[in-house]
């Protein structure tokens, strides 16, 4: 099939190389133009496990090719998926003018048939909203359907591959078996696609994204709580995800919860409920949660050092959102560091994939090295944010003879306290 996909970030550059991998002929355009230029080198924009591999091998193949040119791509393809930006506003609604911008170039550039399909994150109707944009100077037959996408930063080809399901909303009955027959080849032991309504799927994102960050959130109080009583919410999480009406996922206590799709999704999602004067109570707990999440490290180095931290020096270890991935937006790293100097300390960070992203944000207020133990040296605590693997199982004698407080802050609960309290440091976790 000739698929086209219309900004290749995350999402539409995971897309593409997957639907190329199953012998597609598939266009990725962008409007950087730097972007497209790297990608025609085979070179990634961003970190994303396996997904240079396939990039660059579907560009030798000749199933894959990058393009800045929106009329080549509109009608190159078949299918067109919608995988442009949808960034929050101030007031928390998401701002679709790139999706509106590729909708006019679709109907503006089409030579013929095209299903359109939208794949960005997009609040209920604006599969409407494309359909009548396209219409506004489309000269042949299209149709509209929302698939929402699942995928995870740092496994995110998994996800594509092996989806737990693929949602297809839309009443057009010959788009919906065009794109049935395009997910095929990740369906083969069974068929996971669920077709519905536009609105219902478009709600399906936010409402799935939601319920995840109301997990991680009520996890977060509850570890509050654990530290008040004397619980250890290492302890509750397994009690809990044990029961099988529960499950034991998005269950783990932390620095709460950041990236590009929990805090701008719920933020929409919220908006959403108001224009309809309804309000979110629950998703609105949420996001406050969050947000005094993001500060809890920090109290635990003020309990720990006082209110003044002028001539203090920390280590940071782990700053993208989560591990897998160098995306720092919304990161937990960027408020904790931004706590710690603002209180007069000096701040040294690492990451095994975040470098770049930190030295955008931080520029040269901090320093940022790749050696993690380099940091160390004559630091007053570190503190873990981003639960790396290479960070689970650290050399902490090394760290011990670098630092210059053997003071601990584990913003995941990664290290044994016992382990680490054996061998003379302090250690501060969450709800532990
Ligand atoms: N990142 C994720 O994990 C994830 C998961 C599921 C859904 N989503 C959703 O998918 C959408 C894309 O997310 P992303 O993380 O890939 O974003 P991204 O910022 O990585 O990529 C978006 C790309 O679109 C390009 N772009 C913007 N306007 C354009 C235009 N008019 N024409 C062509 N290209 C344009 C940008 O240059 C950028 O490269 C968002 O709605 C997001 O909420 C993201």
């Amino acid at each position: 099939m000739r698929v086209s996909i219309i900004g290749s970030g995350y999402v539409g550059l995971v897309t593409g190389a997957c639907l190329g991998e199953t012998g597609n002929t598939v266009v990725c355009m962008d409007k950087d133009a730097q972007k497209i230029e790297r990608l025609k080198e085979g070179e990634l924009p961003f970190h994303e496990p396996g997904l240079a591999t396939l990039v660059q091998k579907n560009l030798a193949e000749g199933r894959l090719s990058f393009t800045t040119d929106v009329q080549l791509t509109v009608r190159h393809g078949q299918v067109i998926f919608l995988a442009v930006g949808t960034p929050p506003r101030t007031n928390g609604e998401a701002n679709l003018s790139a999706v509106e911008e590729a909708a006019r170039a679709i109907g503006l550039h089409m030579d013929g048939p095209k299903v359109i399909v939208t794949k960005s994150t997009v609040p209920v109707g604006t599969v409407e909203r494309v359909k009548a944009l396209v219409g506004e100077k489309a000269s042949h037959r299209f149709s509209v359907v929302s698939n929402p996408e699942f995928l995870k930063e740092g496994t995110a080809v998994q996800d594509f591959m092996r989806p737990d399901r693929v949602i297809l909303g839309g009443d057009d009955a010959e788009a919906i078996a065009l794109l049935r027959a395009l997910y095929a080849p990740f369906m083969r032991r069974e068929d996971r696609i669920l077709v519905m309504d536009a609105p219902s799927a478009e709600l399906t994102k936010y409402a799935a994204n939601a319920m995840l960050a109301v997990r991680i959130s009520f996890m977060n109080e509850i570890a509050g709580l654990c530290e008040r009583v004397g619980a250890n919410v290492e302890q509750v999480r397994r009690g809990l995800g044990s029961d099988s009406r529960i499950g034991n996922s998005f269950l783990f206590a932390g620095t709460g919860f950041g990236g590009s799709c929990f805090p701008k999704d719920l933020a929409a999602l919220l908006h959403l409920g108001e224009s309809y004067d309804l309000d979110l109570r629950t998703v609105r707990a949420t996001l406050e949660a969050n947000r005094a999440q993001k500060r809890v490290l920090l109290h635990k180095v003020r309990r720990e050092f006082g209110e003044y931290l002028d001539g203090r020096v920390f280590a940071v270890w782990g700053l993208a959102f989560k591990p897998g991935t160098d995306d720092m937006r919304e990161a937990p790293a960027v408020e904790i560091i931004e706590g710690l100097l603002a209180r007069g300390a000096e701040v040294r960070a690492t990451d095994p994939a975040a470098l770049e992203a930190a030295r955008q944000i931080f520029g040269n207020r901090i320093v940022l090295d790749r050696d993690a133990y380099a940091l160390l040296e004559g630091a007053d605590a570190l503190v873990l944010v981003t639960e790396w693997n290479e960070y689970r199982f650290p050399d902490f004698e090394r760290i011990r003879d670098l630092i210059r407080k053997p003071v601990l802050f584990d913003g995941r609960n990664i290290w044994s306290r016992s382990l680490v309290e054996g061998l003379g440091f302090t250690y501060h976790g969450i709800g532990t």
